[in-house]
């Protein structure tokens, strides 16, 4: 999507730079439009190397391009964060002497304003009356918060977390082409305890799982999320309205959750990096070097395949997608891809290679997702949101 974001002069413009990276971080085109005051809260060349694009204030740069219009026309959603009063007095009347300005007027896009500023501007009436006139006119207005202000103050006026911002924008914009799906997406990696303080366990960020999780629910799904181990980073990505959070340890542990969750399911994505073995014996105390002198032989014994018993036991409709990653390249690549496909009696495979280099803990993934007959349905390389619209779209296009 194509997105404009608008910076305007108010302290809070920092915060619109995590706004800006989880606009990008999600495969978005994001052109920052700043007002000249803004810039003297944040720096022209963060905006440029956040957004990977130039930015300007000036209608009078980049004139071949039309640029007083063409970001306006191009947009899909306009987001103005901070929106201070000035800016929004402005919007109000129309006042286009710079670039967002302009963009403004130009644009028949949704238009989202997150309000920031001292609580008395906010309850002046000149503001009142502007919010008034731009939600009349469809302008959807988030927030402001209510909290501590920068001069020491309290009151509403503190800019919603971008998060939010980033949330509540998408919406208005987002495709609901899952909506009336429930769905199961497994993430993460499972831990199988060797004794009280270790385990056997893998490299599986849990990124694709969420990111899988996520896309379904902004695309309306209702989502059940599994989650194994995952980085702490990737667990806080999981909050959102749509998505319940179930945590689990161990492969037995998923097994059971995911049966229960699958019975009621449209769609079960196995995204999990689940343990093949798990050790035989659990011990109830330490393991010592003591007692093992030189050498430690752990006996391991085989999980169940949860995705192949999903498989054989699956209600009518429902669709099973498992996951595979792979060391090898090439034709061998896919020629596992699809005898994988076919052991588990999985209706999708997405594949992707992985090595110590590649897949794991990487923001960015590539893969292919096999389908009936080994077909290769989709190809996907981008970050794991991108990847993770293309594994739905295969999914709506094979069921
Ligand atoms: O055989 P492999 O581990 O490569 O298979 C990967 C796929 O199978 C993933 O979808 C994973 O979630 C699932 N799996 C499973 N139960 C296991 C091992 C893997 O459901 N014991």
């Amino acid at each position: 999507m194509f997105v404009v974001v608008g910076v305007t002069g108010g302290i809070a413009a920092y915060k619109t730079v995590h706004l800006v990276r989880r606009l990008i971080g999600e495969g978005h085109e994001v052109h920052v439009v700043p007002t000249a005051d803004a810039l003297r809260f944040v720096g022209l060349p963060t905006w440029e190397a956040i957004s990977r694009n130039p930015v300007t204030t000036s209608v009078h740069d980049d004139v071949a391009t039309v640029r007083h219009v063409s970001l306006g026309q191009r947009a899909d959603l306009v987001i103005v964060a901070p929106a201070t009063a000035n800016t929004l007095a402005r919007m109000a009347a129309g006042i286009a002497d710079d670039l967002l300005g302009t963009t403004l007027l130009a644009t028949t896009a949704p238009v989202v304003v997150a309000p920031a500023m001292h609580a008395e501007m906010w309850r002046h009436p000149a503001t009142v009356a502007n919010i008034e006139t731009l939600r009349a006119r469809g302008v959807h207005v988030v927030g402001p918060a209510d909290g501590p202000l920068t001069g020491g103050d309290s009151g509403p006026g503190r800019l919603v977390e971008p998060d939010d911002i980033a949330d509540a924008a998408l919406a208005l914009v987002a495709r609901r082409d899952l909506a009336g799906l429930r769905v199961v997406v497994t993430a993460g990696g499972t831990r199988e305890p060797l004794d009280p303080v270790r385990f056997l366990g893998n490299r599986s960020s849990g990124r694709q799982g969420v990111a899988l999780a996520r896309a379904a629910a902004d695309r309306g799904a209702e989502v059940t999320l599994i989650v194994a181990h995952v980085d702490a980073d990737v667990r806080a990505d999981a909050a959102h309205t749509g998505i319940a959070l179930s945590a689990v340890g161990t492969a037995l542990e998923l097994q059971e959750r995911v049966t229960d969750a699958a019975a009621t399911a449209d769609v079960v994505v196995m995204a999990a990096a689940v343990a093949d073995y798990r050790p035989a014996e659990v011990a109830t105390s330490k393991l010592t070097k003591e007692a093992n002198a030189g050498r430690l032989v752990l006996e391991l014994v085989e999980n169940p395949d949860i995705v192949a018993g999903l498989a054989a036991a699956r209600p009518a409709g429902q669709t099973i997608v498992a996951f595979a990653a792979e060391t090898a390249t090439g034709d061998e690549l896919l020629a596992r891809a699809r005898r994988k496909r076919e052991r588990k009696g999985a209706d999708l495979l997405v594949v992707n290679e992985v090595g110590w280099e590649r897949g794991f803990e990487q923001v960015e993934n590539e893969v292919r997702v096999i389908g009936e007959g080994g077909a290769v349905l989709a190809a996907a390389t981008g970050t794991k949101r991108q990847v993770a619209d293309a594994v739905w779209d295969a999914v709506l296009a094979s069921r």
